[in-house]
């Protein structure tokens, strides 16, 4: 039977199908306790979890501290804005004297990729990416596949059509390696400024055959048309110093999925997902977003327990 071992969450590059399976059969349990009129366990009482947040973060943070407080964990969330970062220390000086606090586990998420990593390296303390630049968000990946498994009642063999600004996106990276591992098919789609060169070579099965694998099209509506799921990213201006696509009224007519596009392409009992935050009218439309397809708001309360399920494990729960 498979075990957890890993001290940290860095990537789900680095987890095996079985290590996906224990966090998202831990997570069907831990679900069912934010239902209870008292939503508290005791699991985690005695445990610090630092909130090491260099970027903003809505669903995230939240959700980190939520699950924390559900199991009992005593949380604190650092303000990068307000710190001593302002006065010139550095990141590892700031996490090294964090961890002089004995804390039990950080929740990092920077701008930099691999800013976890080079924690992990440095710290007592457990650490859990919680995004790091376009490289990885492993929770968001594994909330997305919870969400999927729950709606659809499997992964292996899906069609998982991935759309919109797959270079910046961490979370485009950490679906393609979760979603592979677990046998379903992924497609990208963008323009081509907005595909990563090679990204057909990524995840579990690199390669030009279909299954398991990674599919490139630049046809909206290809990608529409044989996926099961659609899950919609926005467009990271935060993340670009040039200019990507002519304009967002071109963007929209080439790449935005409207109710139209859906009854047009679509199968009927696609999932339409979004990992938020949203911008309405862009890569979607109100309607699409507030939906019968949408599972957008399924995904955030899928977070809470992903999150639940990732701290028990990491922090050595019996
Ligand atoms: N999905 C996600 O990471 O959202 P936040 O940036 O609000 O945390």
């Amino acid at each position: 039977m498979a075990e957890w071992t890993k001290r940290n969450l860095l990537g789900l590059e680095e987890l095996d199908k079985d290590e996906i399976g224990i966090i998202l059969d831990a997570a069907v349990s831990f679900k069912e306790i934010s239902e209870r009129p008292i939503k508290k366990v005791p699991t985690l009482r005695g445990k610090t979890v630092v909130m090491l947040f260099f970027e903003p973060s809505t669903r995230t943070r939240t959700s980190f501290e939520l699950a924390a407080k559900r199991l009992s964990a005593d949380t604190v969330s650092f303000n990068a804005a307000v710190s001593s970062l302002n006065k010139g220390e550095t990141l590892k000086d700031t996490a090294k004297n964090i961890e002089a606090m004995k804390v039990d586990a950080v929740v990092v998420r920077h701008s930099s990729a691999g800013t976890p990593h080079i924690l992990a390296q440095v710290l007592e303390p457990r650490v859990i990416n919680a995004g790091d630049g376009a490289h990885e968000h492993p929770t968001q990946g594994l909330l997305d596949i919870f969400t999927i498994k729950e709606k659809k009642a499997k992964i292996e063999g899906l069609n998982v059509s991935i759309v919109g600004d797959i270079l910046h996106s961490r979370v485009a990276r950490s679906n393609i390696w979760g979603l592979t591992k677990l046998g379903a098919n992924v497609t990208v789609c963008g323009p081509p400024t907005f595909i990563p060169p090679g990204i057909e070579n990524m995840g579990a099965h690199p390669g030009p055959a279909r299954s398991g694998r990674v599919k490139v099209t630049n046809n909206i509506e290809e990608a529409i048309a044989e996926a099961d799921v659609i899950n919609v990213l926005r467009i990271q201006t935060e993340r670009q110093k040039e200019k990507f696509f002519p304009s967002v009224r071109e963007y929209i007519m080439n790449f935005g999925i409207d109710l139209d596009r859906l009854k047009k392409c679509a199968k009927k009992d696609v999932l339409i997902m979004h990992p938020g935050p949203i911008n309405r009218g862009i890569e979607l439309t109100p309607e699409v977003a507030d939906g019968p397809y949408s599972v957008i708001l399924d995904q955030v309360t899928n977070g809470v327990a992903v999150r639940m399920a990732v701290l028990f494990l990491i922090l050595g729960a019996k």
